[in-house]
């Protein structure tokens, strides 16, 4: 692990980008504050200059290097650190002139939080800058949940990508902002979904999701309708009896539990099943597999992959705002 760390750091100072373990998907990284750098973060992901990136800090006390948080919301952002940083919640505030435009698109604002993997973390904090990471994917695509992930989707087209295992989260993080509200809890908008749930959000305010008219310029491209999405087409299937195969074409499904009397399992001869959580139906265990599981259907050869829908609770949110979107052809 030092070894690699070193690494990895060595080519961070040298402007350049590696791709990093963290606990919800693997990072694409790069130095937040060199925006030649973080130039190359978008050229490797072909990822448009409208989606700004995650800026990831080492500790606490470098929030202020990247971010203002104003007056009368320092005691909310102060819970919610406390709470679940180092973690998967990202936080929506104001940004300081160093971090570079091209990081927040053009935005006033910047995503921050603080990664909890411990290669990640190590990374960080020898760099001594803050960390510009999406996630280290081709635009659009799946998220990577393992090293053997993104030497498929950015092999040969980046230096260094360091191997920490599979995720433990397997989901993006959480995106909020915050507005206060006089003499109330403050409401929270949720840009994104995540291991950070709707109901662990509600102990410190209201949450409110955020909705986009068409023509906006996105907030949070993870929220474009298309996103996360294998090549092979994903339809959610809503009821099982209403599922009408064509004749010669391949489906896959992608199960919740995957049990032979399953209403989705029995309701056609799949060429291949996935299941999320085998047996007893775990969501976090669901948000780990999500990702290799869409992987594993999408290599499959098939011509469908066909979803079962899951319910919106908790974890379950997340996982459904990906599917939907996996599914989405806009
Ligand atoms: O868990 C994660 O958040 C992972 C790991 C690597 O930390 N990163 C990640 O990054 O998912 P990415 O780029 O795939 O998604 C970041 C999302 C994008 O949809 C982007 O639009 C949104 O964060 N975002 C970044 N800055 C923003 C801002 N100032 N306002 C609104 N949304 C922002
Ligand atoms: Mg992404």
């Amino acid at each position: 692990m030092e070894e690699a760390v070193r690494e990895a750091c060595a080519l961070l100072a040298a402007g350049e980008v590696v791709a990093l373990p963290t606990e919800t998907v693997y990072g694409l990284a790069a130095d937040a504050l060199n925006a030649d750098a973080c130039a190359k973060v978008f050229a490797s992901k072909e990822r448009p200059s409208f989606d700004p990136l995650i800026v990831h800090i080492a500790s606490r006390g470098d929030l202020a290097r990247v971010a203002r948080v104003p007056e009368d919301i320092q005691e909310v952002v102060g819970k919610l650190a406390d709470a679940f940083w180092p973690g998967p919640l990202t936080l929506i505030l104001p940004k300081q002139d160093v971090v570079p435009d091209l990081v927040t698109s053009g935005l006033p604002t910047v995503a921050v939080r603080q990664s909890a993997h411990p290669v990640f973390r190590a990374v960080n904090k020898k760099l001594g800058n803050p960390i510009a990471a999406p996630s280290a994917n081709r635009f659009g695509r799946i998220s990577p949940t393992s090293a053997s992930a993104v030497m498929k989707e950015l092999g040969g087209r980046i230096p260094l990508i360091v191997d920490g295992g599979a995720c433990s989260e397997g989901l993006e993080s959480t995106i909020i902002s915050i507005e206060p509200r006089e003499g109330k809890k403050p409401l929270f908008y949720l840009h994104r979904a995540g291991p950070v749930t709707k109901e662990m959000l509600q102990d410190f305010g209201k949450v409110e999701k955020v909705r986009q008219k068409a023509g906006d310029l996105p907030h949070a491209p993870g929220q474009l309708p298309s996103h996360y999405a294998p090549v092979t087409p994903l339809r959610i299937l809503e009821n099982p009896r209403d599922f009408k195969p064509e004749p010669g074409r391949k489906y896959g499904l992608l199960s919740y539990r995957g049990e032979p009397d399953d209403a989705f399992v029995r309701c056609h001869a799949w060429e291949q099943v996935e299941a999320l959580s085998p047996g007893s139906g775990k969501l976090a265990e669901a948000a780990i597999r999500l990702f290799y599981a869409m992987r594993v259907l999408d290599e499959a050869g098939l011509d469908e992959i066909i979803a079962e829908p899951l319910s919106e609770k908790g974890l379950g949110l997340a996982i459904m705002d990906r599917l939907r979107r996996a599914a989405s052809r806009d």
